[in-house]
């Protein structure tokens, strides 16, 4: 869902009309009064094409959209490790506001997606809460209504005598509806354990999720900002806004 996120960053920024943009895109005058509708009309073109990936805009597939890996602590007596993290329907969300500052590189967004689901493979050691795990399986979750909030703020530096933009985070809050959770083996053939214990972590996601937002919010954030980073050092504030 991540690189939705990039993906709408980028055509804040991605209105200019630089060669190296694609002609499809609509171009945008910064300072054009009606720029919120024309960054709209951009994420209507971008939409569709967003599911099987944007090379040349750096967006790549997003259904799925495949993280090698991810890990959470919380505090020393809790490790989860996610590989192979596929995450699904990241194409289909909503992006219900925008709000941009140019003069002070100020962005604030939120974005709904209906339904995600993740499947990875999992790896537990330690406890949280009242649990004890220390297993590794296949782990799928069904993520209802996820509502992202998220502001950046960029920094304007020089490189070979070019302004680029380092963006970095300000916030981002992350809300979720309904979550509903399956851990394949945690205690290995012990499937009456594997399946209470399942139970156990559905009846108090809410708890678990809270105690393991700062985390999840740092693991997503650090992607995010590699994306968008990644891609702001390529082109050049010029290229993305020509001067007038
Ligand atoms: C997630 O949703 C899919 C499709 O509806 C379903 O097949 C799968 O069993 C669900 N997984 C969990 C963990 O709820």
């Amino acid at each position: 869902m991540w690189c939705v996120i990039l993906g709408i960053v980028l055509i804040l920024f991605g209105c200019g009309d630089a060669k190296e943009l694609p002609s499809y895109l609509k171009l945008c005058q910064r300072r054009d009064p009606q720029l919120h509708q024309c960054i709209m009309d951009n994420v209507q073109i971008l939409k569709p094409k967003m599911k099987p990936g944007i090379p040349e805009l750096y967006i790549p597939p997003l259904n799925p959209l495949v993280i090698p890996e991810a890990t959470l602590n919380s505090g020393s007596s809790f490790r989860a490790t996610f590989k192979d993290i596929q995450l699904y329907n990241a194409h289909e969300f909503n992006l219900q506001s925008f709000d941009v500052d140019l003069d002070k590189y100020h962005i604030d967004l939120k974005i709904l997606f209906p339904l995600l689901r993740i499947k990875s493979l999992y790896s537990f050691n330690g406890r949280l809460l009242i649990l004890n795990l220390n297993g590794k399986g296949p782990a799928d979750g069904n993520y209802t209504n996820v509502q992202v909030g998220l502001s950046l703020n960029g920094k304007v530096f020089k490189k070979n005598n070019k302004e680029y933009v380092s963006w970095e985070k300000e916030k981002i809050d992350i809300n979720i509806e309904k979550i509903n959770l399956l851990f394949e083996r945690l205690f290995g053939d012990n499937t009456e354990l594997n399946d209470q214990t399942n139970k156990v972590i559905n009846n108090n996601i809410d708890g678990i999720v809270e105690e393991l937002q700062p985390v999840i919010q740092e693991v997503v954030s650090g992607f995010v900002f590699s994306l968008v980073n990644r891609l702001f050092s390529r082109f050049s504030l010029n290229e993305l806004f020509p001067p007038k």
